[in-house]
């Protein structure tokens, strides 16, 4: 059965020290936690060991990277391979950010060799996938979806396509303070859920957790998470603050 999960993403933010403690501080909330949940924490690539040293021997949190290269090695100056985060026991990675894609050019078939190569070290995918704010208006936001997803997603069997967990993160609601309304991310978690019956079948698709990303506050997270197709959050900001964080993941469905 699929897992409800609080993922933070640090993005480019924190100190050594203020990593620290903000790993610390998470693993006070751990007692609210069972088997059916799972912290997950998306820190930068220097405080990875850290951060993994920090909380793995609580079987409820992992680390994940917040991006990999699409090669396993070589002249790539300045990257990090699946092979390295593999080495150094991280155990998720986000794939398909809306930042990376929008500042780094990533396509779908970029971040589908991504997603091949996390398969083939056994290092579990986060993938974001969401449509920036002219697609909405236009209301054509579940095919914007949709085609993510197939160009990236569903070339996977369905033992590979159990070990995703999808992330939808409207751009237009990342980092704005714009949540998504209940009734958006129920309708496009339902879809999102639907799609993955068809393709696949009922037992994959309960088990692949759908989180919602953009603006999740400490004030917003539990009412999100009540709907009933949603699994969890993908939050940025209010991640760097532990207090905020910690409200969050009491958040999670019970
Ligand atoms: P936000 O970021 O919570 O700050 O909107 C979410 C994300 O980018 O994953």
């Amino acid at each position: 059965m699929r897992k409800f999960i609080a993922a933070a993403n640090w993005k480019m933010n924190c100190t050594k020290e203020q990593a620290k403690t903000l790993a610390e501080d998470l693993l006070a909330v751990s007692h609210t936690l069972d088997k059916r949940h799972r912290v997950i924490l998306a820190v930068p690539y220097p405080y990875l060991i850290m951060v993994h040293d920090i909380v793995h021997s609580n079987e409820y949190y992992s680390v994940a990277a917040q991006n990999m290269h699409h090669e396993k090695f070589g002249a790539y100056t300045g990257e990090v391979s699946a092979p390295m985060l593999k080495s150094i026991g991280v155990e998720y990675v986000i794939l398909g950010h809306s930042e990376r894609r929008e500042q780094h050019g990533e396509t779908n078939a970029l971040i589908r060799q991504k997603i091949d190569l996390a398969m083939e070290y056994g290092i579990k995918p986060i993938f974001c996938c969401g449509e920036p704010l002219e697609v909405r208006e236009r209301g054509e936001q579940n095919e914007y979806v949709m085609n993510q997803l197939q160009e990236s997603l569903f070339h996977l069997d369905g033992a590979h396509m159990k070990k995703v967990v999808i992330a939808y993160e409207p751009i237009w609601a990342i980092g704005t303070g714009k949540t998504a309304t209940i009734d958006q991310a129920q309708e496009m978690h339902f879809m999102i859920r639907s799609k993955l019956i068809k393709q696949y079948d009922e037992n994959v698709a309960n088990s692949v957790s759908i989180l919602y990303g953009g603006s999740v506050k400490a004030d917003n997270a539990e009412a999100l998470f009540n709907c009933p197709s949603v699994d969890g959050g993908l939050v940025g900001g209010a991640s760097l603050i532990a207090a905020d964080f910690e409200k969050i993941i009491e958040g999670l469905k019970r």
